[in-house]
């Protein structure tokens, strides 16, 4: 069950977080994992930890706001049987506190880097005669959430560029999906929490933790599993849909 031996994965932002336990899952599943990074020796230690565990992964430097550096990229890796549009940053702000240059870098990472790998990924699954997407959305898609007014645009985008994809190419044989975590503890919470409460870290971590229902949150791992079953051949019957895991952050916070 689950097995990904033969796949080729195309992983955006697998140097870290979510990113890394999905590669790390997914080369235990038997894919050759291929990690774009803005961060190239963070993806460099994702890979070796992979290879000395006997699995097949590549690093390759790549910031997916530059479509010609996406191009090259998939160029080199010829093959994509699953790609995951992961690489995201954040901002804390409302509309007032987000200038022009702030909403600028969160559109051209968070919504033009996944189109730019999807633009280059599709056509090559559809000459493959097929493929599965997962994007990285989150619950600010779908619920308003205080001071994520740019963030929650991206991932807004995100769940319809997912919509999009697979009503265009279900008849190419492309399953594409969503997954909207609440909040998962990675270095971009740390991330966060150091730049915009740098007095107050740990209250605000013990209070992110409880807007999660279930008490905590996520471990990245536990992204990944669903992950992995989203981008199996058991998922075969699954596309344009988005898949909260959230510790009840949607609908139990009432
Ligand atoms: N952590 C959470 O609470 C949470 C919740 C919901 C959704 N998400 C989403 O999950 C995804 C992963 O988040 P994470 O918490 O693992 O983040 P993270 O910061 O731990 O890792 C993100 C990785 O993306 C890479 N990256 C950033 N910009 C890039 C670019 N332009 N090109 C290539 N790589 C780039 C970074 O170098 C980093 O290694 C993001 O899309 C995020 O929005 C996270």
């Amino acid at each position: 069950m689950f097995s990904l031996i033969n796949k080729s994965v195309v992983i955006t932002g697998g140097g870290s977080g979510i990113g890394r336990a999905i590669s790390l899952l997914f080369a235990k599943q038997g894919a050759e994992v291929n990690i774009l990074e803005l961060n190239e020796t963070a993806a460099q230690e994702t890979v070796d930890e992979i290879r000395a565990e006997g699995g097949k992964a590549n690093a390759y430097a790549c910031n997916v706001t530059s479509q010609e550096a996406v191009k090259t990229v998939f160029a080199s890796i010829g093959r994509v049987d699953i790609l995951i549009n992961n690489a995201g940053i954040a901002h804390v702000g409302n509309l007032e506190k987000t200038s022009e240059e702030d909403f600028d870098r969160i559109y051209n990472v968070n919504v033009k880097g996944a189109y730019n790998c999807l633009y280059v990924a599709v056509p090559m699954m559809k000459e493959n005669k097929g493929g599965v997407i997962l994007n990285m959305a989150s619950v600010a898609s779908s619920v308003g959430i205080a001071d994520r007014f740019a963030y929650s645009m991206s991932k807004g985008a995100i769940l319809t560029m997912t919509l999009s994809i697979a009503k265009d190419y279900i008849k190419e044989n492309i399953r594409c999906n969503c997954i909207s975590p609440a909040r998962v503890h990675t270095p971009f919470v740390d991330g966060f929490l150091a730049k915009n409460y740098p007095n107050n870290i740990e209250e605000m971590f013990e209070k992110l933790s409880a807007t999660q229902p279930i008490g905590r949150m996520a471990k990245p791992s536990e992204i990944a599993f669903l992950a992995l079953y989203l981008c199996s051949d058991e998922a075969g019957f699954v596309t344009g849909s988005d898949y909260p895991i959230d510790g009840g952050f949607i609908r139990l916070n009432n």
